[in-house]
């Protein structure tokens, strides 16, 4: 029979999927914005914040939310090139196929936007936008003066951010949203939700706030370094299930074995 705790690890796969989206404070405060943002007559609005702290689950959160509602596309990653770029584009803009072989005249396209001003309004969000070319960026911004289609970036934030905002957006209207970290409450929700979700209530009781408390120390609230962390305890739990279940208290979360996973990641050095 499969440990329990083969269940448990595998709820903290890393993975987007808007079924398993979680009202955290950090997220709700910056999905609100967002949706308020779309509605303003703003260029480009730009998502960004820390690697992990789910900027990609927000704007897929906000895709299946809007979809019906309006003219809204998701780009998970930069296309393979440019060109596959404008004709996934072209084809959203005119609603139509574009021949095979055919080549894209960007001024045209723009010209074709600039046509639908006032008849349509079209939101892209564009994930992981740091690795679009600045090129790429640059006819981006050409797109957005159109007033036609609405951008939605969403950024790492790295330590060369300023040096990208300034390249390419400068003189563009625009708004911020920053995704940080969760707070010890945030992490606290992530963690029982995500484990009373596939019914592992017990497990879930036994984490309480003083395991809470070391999990927010080791990983800063990062969503993504908990799932790393949550997959390691639970990775360890599997096994001295299997072989050594002598050593489990199985009524209480064990410090130990969250040391263990910490040493393992490297959070904690001996
Ligand atoms: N509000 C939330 N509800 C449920 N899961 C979340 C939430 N926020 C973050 N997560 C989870 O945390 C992990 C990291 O989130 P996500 O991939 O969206 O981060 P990101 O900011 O896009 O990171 P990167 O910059 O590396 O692309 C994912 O497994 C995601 O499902
Ligand atoms: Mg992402």
């Amino acid at each position: 029979m499969q440990s329990r705790y083969f269940a448990a690890k595998n709820v903290f796969i890393d993975s987007v999927d808007v079924e398993d989206y979680i009202q955290l404070g950090s997220s709700v405060s910056a999905y609100e914005q967002l949706l308020h943002s779309i509605e303003k007559p703003l260029k480009m609005i730009l998502v960004f914040g820390r690697p992990g702290t789910g900027k990609s689950i927000i704007l897929n959160q906000l895709y299946q939310n809007q979809k019906y509602k309006k003219d809204i596309h998701y780009f998970e990653a930069p296309s393979a090139s440019d060109r596959e770029f404008f004709h996934k584009l072209f084809k959203i803009i005119t609603m139509s196929e574009l021949p095979q072989n055919t080549e894209i005249n960007f001024s045209i396209l723009i010209d074709y936007c600039k046509s639908l001003r006032g008849s349509r309004e079209i939101i892209i969000l564009l994930d992981e936008s740091q690795l679009y070319s600045g090129e790429l960026m640059e006819r981006i911004r050409l797109l957005a003066d159109t007033r036609v289609i609405k951008f939605v970036i969403s950024l790492h934030k790295t330590d060369n951010e300023e040096l990208i905002a300034k390249e390419h957006f400068q003189t563009r209207i625009w708004e911020v949203i920053e995704l940080k970290n969760g707070s010890i409450e945030d992490v606290k929700n992530y963690i029982h939700k995500k484990l009373l979700k596939k019914n592992l209530f017990e497990i879930a009781n036994t984490i309480r706030h003083g395991h809470i408390k070391t999990l927010y120390k080791l990983t800063k609230g990062n969503y993504r370094e908990i799932n790393k962390l949550l997959y390691t305890i639970f990775e360890l739990y599997e096994y001295y299930d299997k072989n050594e279940p002598l050593k489990i208290n199985y009524a209480d979360f064990s410090k130990r074995i969250i040391e263990m996973a910490g040493i393992k990641l490297g959070h904690i050095h001996v």
